[in-house]
């Protein structure tokens, strides 16, 4: 007898949550319903192939869920489920890794159709994930077109400088790349490079990891703890997000980087350090500055700045690109046809270079066949038609269409279709003018 297929759904909808218990036990499968996602968290989801959850949750942020469920229950796939108006949380959870949504309302067929693909190509993703063992190759930039040709001189300039850099780009374009490039290509390299997420770790916690403590400095300081900038004397710290670094710690920082010298918490002598500084934004830091959330004077100290060029100004590198991922992960003979190749030129790539790994692995985890065809490729590319492809991600393009359709079936009764979408009426104006509808 072969073993059930086991979905756990989570909604805080019991409405929603029926019907879908309804529409998916009807295909055969077992179906557990949880209205809260802290609840489900407790539980062991080990037992599970597939997870079905809402992006909005009362209880906790979706995101967040799902990174914990990503973190310890790596194999398991989720599909969200996406309510009007949640396009960025949507973007930012594809960017992690969340397999694909389906925006709400959706009918019984439509939501079997999707789950019934990616139990299928989980079958094939189990046994690509244990066949293909982790590249531990240290990551090169790809591309020869003339804007990545002038980035990497622009890197090969200033990497061996000692003064501080900030990289800026876009989500996604390599700016931690261009971090390890600039310490590959400088005398230092074959000192430390220490890198720290500013926007992952909550303000003492940070401060600890960068000055580091001595024993006894604080409540559960059992030991010393020598901080990133020391460890990485004569190397390179790289210092992610650090738009999201508190007023303080950027105060802290400055001081160092005027003079050199760490103290760690609870010390009472201050160290000579000597280490570059690198920093990554994916934020307009000079807005920022501008509105005085982060310190002008601390941004002045940043002497080089790097803009990592996204992927739409050099789509010409695409071809390229996709060869050496498909060669890298052990898929030399994978080849991508005419058409499709159009749909990666045509298409926006918000979310830049990861955005195209992610796409390339869940279409050979979809088709991992000799040639890729277009209608193997996610709907986000299949969808984009070249006059919207300037202006408008396929999100967007969803999103506009859903407003409109909404709008036209309550004969432009903008209170009425802003009820009928679930948002406020300033926020579909808003839409109304963003997306040029009449
Ligand atoms: N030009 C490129 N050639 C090859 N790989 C690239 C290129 N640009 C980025 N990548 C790859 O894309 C992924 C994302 O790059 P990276 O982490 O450096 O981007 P990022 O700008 O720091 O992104 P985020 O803002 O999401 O933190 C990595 O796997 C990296 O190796
Ligand atoms: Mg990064």
């Amino acid at each position: 007898m072969t073993k059930k297929v086991r979905i756990l759904v989570i909604d805080d909808d019991a409405v929603a949550g029926e019907f879908l218990q309804e529409a998916l036990s009807r295909a055969g499968y077992e179906v557990d319903v949880y209205t809260s996602a802290r609840e489900a968290l407790q539980g062991e989801l080990a037992g599970y192939h597939l997870l079905l959850s809402d992006i909005r949750m009362p209880d906790m942020d979706g995101l967040q869920f799902l990174s914990q469920v990503h973190e310890r229950w790596p194999q398991l796939p989720v599909i969200l489920m996406t309510a009007f108006g949640s396009l960025e949380t949507t973007m930012e959870a594809l960017r992690l890794g969340a397999w694909d949504y389906i925006s709400k309302p959706f009918s019984p067929e439509a939501i079997r159709a999707m789950v019934r693909k990616v139990l299928e190509v989980r079958e094939l993703q189990q046994h690509w994930i244990q066949g293909q063992p982790e590249d531990r190759q240290e990551a090169h930039f790809i591309g020869s077109s003339a804007v990545m040709v002038d980035f990497y001189k622009q890197i090969a300039r200033v990497a061996d400088a000692s003064a501080s850099v900030l990289i800026n780009g876009e989500s996604g374009t390599g700016k931690e790349l261009t971090a390890r490039s600039l310490h590959r290509l400088s005398a230092r390299r074959a000192k430390p490079f220490l890198a720290v997420n500013c926007g992952a770790i909550p303000e003492t916690l940070l401060e600890s990891e960068l000055f580091g403590y001595e024993k006894g400095a604080f409540t559960g300081a059992d030991r010393l703890h020598v901080g990133l900038l020391e460890a990485a004397g004569g190397g390179t710290v790289f210092l992610d997000e650090i738009t999201e670094m508190s007023p303080a710690l950027q105060g802290k920082l400055l001081r160092f980087m005027q003079n050199g010298e760490v103290r760690r918490l609870g010390g009472h002598e201050a160290k000579q350090v000597e280490v570059r500084v690198v920093a990554a934004a994916n934020r307009d830091i000079d807005a920022e500055a501008t509105a005085g959330r982060f310190r002008a004077d601390l941004l002045y100290r940043f002497v080089i700045r790097l803009q990592v060029p996204p992927l739409r100004e050099h789509r010409e590198d695409l071809p390229q690109l996709v060869e050496s991922f498909l060669k890298k992960w052990g898929y030399p003979t994978v080849r991508i046809s005419d058409e499709a190749m159009e749909l990666f030129m045509a298409y926006e790539w918000p979310g830049n270079v990861r955005e195209l790994e992610n796409v390339l692995r869940q279409t050979l985890l979809l088709s991992p066949f000799a040639l890729i065809l277009p209608e193997n490729l996610p709907p986000k590319l299949r969808s984009v038609r070249p006059q919207e492809t300037s202006l408008l991600t396929s999100l967007e393009a969803a999103e506009r269409a859903q407003i409109l359709q909404t709008l036209e079936g309550s004969a432009w009764n903008q209170s009425q279709a802003a009820q009928r979408l679930g948002i406020d009426r300033k926020t579909l104006r808003t839409r109304i003018q963003r997306y040029g509808l009449k």
